[in-house]
């Protein structure tokens, strides 16, 4: 059993006086590529990655979900018949994927259940997503619900939508849902078609944290939506995926500029996400590497999603021989930076991204290879 499985089991054992009848699975993302396209019905390439959040769970008699966090130390509960909003942030989350499946016709039995996770919070990984399927998992299993990844998905971006307040696209989720052992997704966020693209052999991926951390992310991340939005109406299209960029150019400049720099970057990195893909199905790393820097100029410069520290990051990884390319990853505006590498030199590529980032901010970095993982599931029945 995996380290972090037997660690819930057994404070659950400690805390509820025997043993757990589950323990479920959900893991963090990292985007290789397709940023702020999601919920442009467009097209994005990450993979589920090996930090996840886990708990172990068995089903109670009452209508109550009973949670200890080991993460934060924390203790809670709440009644299925009576969610209401709370302040404790954590359990927000699983109250809101309570909530959006119980909206969603579902019958919800109670719980109880210990949480581990080691997905970092507010790094553009995803721990929120995690948090959001490890729960649906949970209540599937009590529930005996049938597991359909892709509906899951949508429920657990609807909790975010609608109970958190955040307008996310369904990305997340969707990659912590439905991620493939060895491969990156590309997921079409329109059909919600999810292809795995295995990466090239000897080549790694690299999760460079900034140690810095995004503030106010939500009201910034909304923005750009409601701007991508208005771009789509300007063109008469249900979203930006339907414009066209010879289109666009003819007649970008009817929009003001703001609109019309979001828009360019959607665009754009729709077309990057699909080269992307092609050049890696061919192993010509020599175009994702490129590909990869444009996609962070574009969120740079266009989307203004960037921050120092990952424009600092990003910039010393790309110049490292090991790697072939690299860019921001996630919402933006901290967090993590993500690159290609070789895999037989991600020691010193590690060592010397942090020695310089160091030099060169007030920050320290922490990188670390990651493994793309299989998606949400039920890991110990
Ligand atoms: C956050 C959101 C996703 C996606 C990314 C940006 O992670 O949750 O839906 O929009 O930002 O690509």
């Amino acid at each position: 059993m995996p380290l972090d499985a037997q660690r819930v089991a057994q404070e659950f054992t400690r805390r509820f006086d025997g043993p757990p009848r589950w323990i479920v699975r959900a893991p963090g993302r990292v985007n290789l590529i397709g940023e702020h396209t999601d919920y442009n019905d467009g097209f994005v390439l990450p993979l589920a990655i090996d930090r996840a959040v886990w708990i172990a769970l068995r089903p109670r008699d009452d209508r109550q979900v009973v949670v200890h966090s080991i993460d934060f130390d924390d203790h809670a509960f709440f009644d299925l018949d009576t969610l209401t909003k709370g302040q404790v942030q954590w359990l927000e989350y699983v109250k809101g994927t309570a909530w959006s499946l119980r909206e969603a016709g579902f019958r919800l039995d109670g719980w109880e259940g210990v949480l581990l996770g080691d997905v970092p919070a507010a790094a553009g990984l995803s721990s929120s997503a995690a948090l959001e399927m490890a729960t649906a998992r949970a209540f599937a299993a009590v529930g005996s619900m049938d597991w359909d990844p892709i509906a899951m998905a949508r429920l657990a971006q609807r909790a975010e939508n609608g109970w958190v307040g955040m307008q996310c696209g369904i990305m997340d989720q969707l990659a912590s849902a439905a991620g493939q052992a060895g491969h990156a997704v590309l997921i079409d966020c329109r059909s919600l078609a999810v292809t795995p693209v295995p990466l090239p052999p000897g080549t790694a991926v690299a999760v460079l944290d900034t140690g810095t951390r995004r503030g106010l992310v939500d009201s910034a991340y909304n923005e750009r939506r409601a701007q991508c939005e208005a771009a789509a109406a300007f063109f008469k299209v249900p979203s930006l995926r339907d414009v066209e960029l010879d289109h666009f150019h003819r007649l970008a400049s009817g929009l003001d500029e703001t609109t019309r720099r979001r828009a360019t970057h959607v665009i754009t990195e729709n077309d990057r996400v699909l080269r992307t893909v092609e050049a890696l199905g061919r192993g010509d790393l020599d175009t994702v590497g490129p590909l990869l820097g444009a996609s962070h100029v574009s969120l740079r410069d266009d989307f203004e999603v960037s921050s120092d520290a990952l424009d600092a990051i990003v910039t010393s990884a790309q110049a490292h021989p090991a790697c072939h390319g690299a860019r921001m990853t996630g919402a933006g505006f901290g967090g993590c930076a993500v690159a290609l590498i070789d895999a037989a030199r991600a020691d010193h590529f590690a060592r010397d991204v942090t020695a310089q980032y160091a030099a060169q901010t007030p920050h320290e970095a922490t990188i670390y290879v990651c493994q793309a993982t299989d998606g949400t599931d039920v890991v110990v029945a």
